[in-house]
């Protein structure tokens, strides 16, 4: 008996002996420990622990004694007593005594951990199954361990017939191979985040969605992966919608500027084609410098309006075959401030209107109407202004004849980094070198 009785004193767990009376007869050093009762006398630690278990304990140990069945015995989970926070689990066993009668063995194990484990589990089960993602575990082979309610919805599967599929099943032709890339990166414990693809449905219908896919590691091995997966279809469509929309826009407003362009073309026919050649020109110059796009449109945009001020200034002085008078320059250089207040309240997605205004300053502060210089007139207007050189020195003007592209790109030469921006002239240098801009019987043509 000696070796049991220290086994009992010693084991992990809180183990108390009941006589047949029910009456506490033993307590091991876990069970003291427990109750408190270290450095009592052991008949205090004895009612100590009775006290605190007594109500606690009798009606478990009541059924279990009046069970008829010999081999049984008796498990049960509580949660605390003694205002203790924590989860047991009792298991009740049958003593024989020597004269027949009846003890019990009551141990306590302390299941906190594993019972708050499986609240978790449980709250975020609730979370996974009530989200309207779709949320698959998957083998690394690709074989599906477990589908939420989402899933089965997105996919048209009830969840449990998820279960065990191959996610292959749900990737339509085609796309097997980026599957199998995307499986093999997160086995190597990469993540693979939001990104886009489409899968199948049961009925065989084929979605947009937006996938993450997650390494599930145990013991720092990927044991499984984790696949969330977003119906993208109504965001797609309103994309798609506002593509069309904004192509639709995008349109009218090219019309639009076309039409305004074409206005005072119609009317100064001695400039006709220059804003739209300026327009072409201010792009091949744009594009040669590597500006990004917005740059590159708001050059085209404010090179078809860039005059647009001149619908101010009277016929007379527009088609005047002769060098104008100090009081119809000052008015002729009106224009880029007209142009502005023209275009100024056109919500233009570019600076349309400050590089209208800004088209006649030079580097060296010697434009107008602001006098401005180097760095402080917008890359875009300093493109203009070369192209406005170029153009209008290489046509026909009413007051001379064209002086050709050899003459304009000689200027263009003198003034690099004086009046011109270098790196405009350079891109203009090269753009001629290169036969994009020439000159064809006396007609300035360009080669996208
Ligand atoms: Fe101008």
């Amino acid at each position: 008996m000696i070796p049991f009785r220290r086994v009992f004193r010693h084991l992990p767990q809180p183990a108390l002996v009941l006589a047949p009376s029910h009456k506490l007869a033993a307590a091991n050093e876990a069970a003291l420990a427990l109750f408190g009762g270290a450095g009592a006398s052991q008949d205090e630690q004895f009612d100590r622990v009775s006290a605190t278990l007594g109500p606690w304990l009798r009606a478990d140990v009541d059924s279990f004694c009046e069970s008829c069945d010999e081999a049984r015995t008796y498990e049960k989970e509580h949660q605390g007593f003694c205002q203790c926070p924590h989860y047991y689990r009792v298991r009740l066993a049958r003593l024989e005594s020597a004269d027949a009668r009846r003890g019990v063995i009551v141990i306590l194990t302390d299941i906190t951990e594993r019972r708050r484990a499986l609240e978790e589990i449980a709250r975020l089960a609730v979370i996974v199954d009530s989200s309207d993602d779709a949320i698959l575990s998957i083998c690394p082979d690709g074989r599906i361990l477990s589908a939420n309610r989402a899933a089965g919805r997105n996919y048209g599967y009830a969840p449990e017939a998820l279960r065990g599929m191959s996610i292959f099943v749900l990737v339509p032709d085609g796309l097997e191979g980026e599957m199998r890339y995307v499986l093999e990166e997160v086995v190597a414990g990469k993540s693979v985040s939001r990104y886009e693809t489409l899968r199948r449905r049961s009925c065989g219908t084929v979605f947009p969605v937006s996938v993450t896919y997650s390494p599930i590691l145990r013991d720092g091995v990927v044991r499984a992966i984790s696949a969330i997966s977003r119906d993208i279809t109504p965001r797609k469509r309103v994309e798609s919608e506002l593509r069309r929309s904004n192509h639709s826009l995008n349109r009218m407003l090219e019309e639009t500027v076309k039409s305004l362009s074409a206005l005072l073309e119609k009317r100064d026919l001695y400039t006709s084609g220059h804003q739209h050649k300026v327009s072409r020109l201010s792009c091949l110059l744009a594009e040669r410098m590597g500006m990004d796009a917005a740059q590159i449109d708001t050059v085209r945009i404010a090179g078809l309006l860039h005059d647009m001020g001149k619908v101010c200034v009277p016929m007379a002085i527009l088609s005047k075959p002769a060098r104008l008078s100090p009081g119809e320059l000052a008015l002729m250089r009106q224009h880029p401030e007209t142009g502005y207040d023209i275009l100024r309240n056109i919500p233009f997605p570019w600076p349309v209107g400050a590089t209208v205004l800004a088209h006649h300053e030079r580097m060296d502060g010697g434009g107008y109407p602001r006098g401005l210089a180097g760095e402080d007139i917008l890359p875009e207007a300093r493109v203009l202004a070369v192209a406005d050189v170029l153009e209008a020195m290489s046509s026909h003007r009413p007051y001379r004849p064209a002086l050709g592209l050899a003459c304009a790109m000689e200027e263009i030469g003198n003034q690099a980094g004086a009046a011109l921006d270098r790196e405009v002239c350079r891109a203009a240098r090269a753009l001629v070198d290169e036969r994009r801009i020439s000159e064809i019987r006396g007609e300035l043509t360009l080669c996208p």
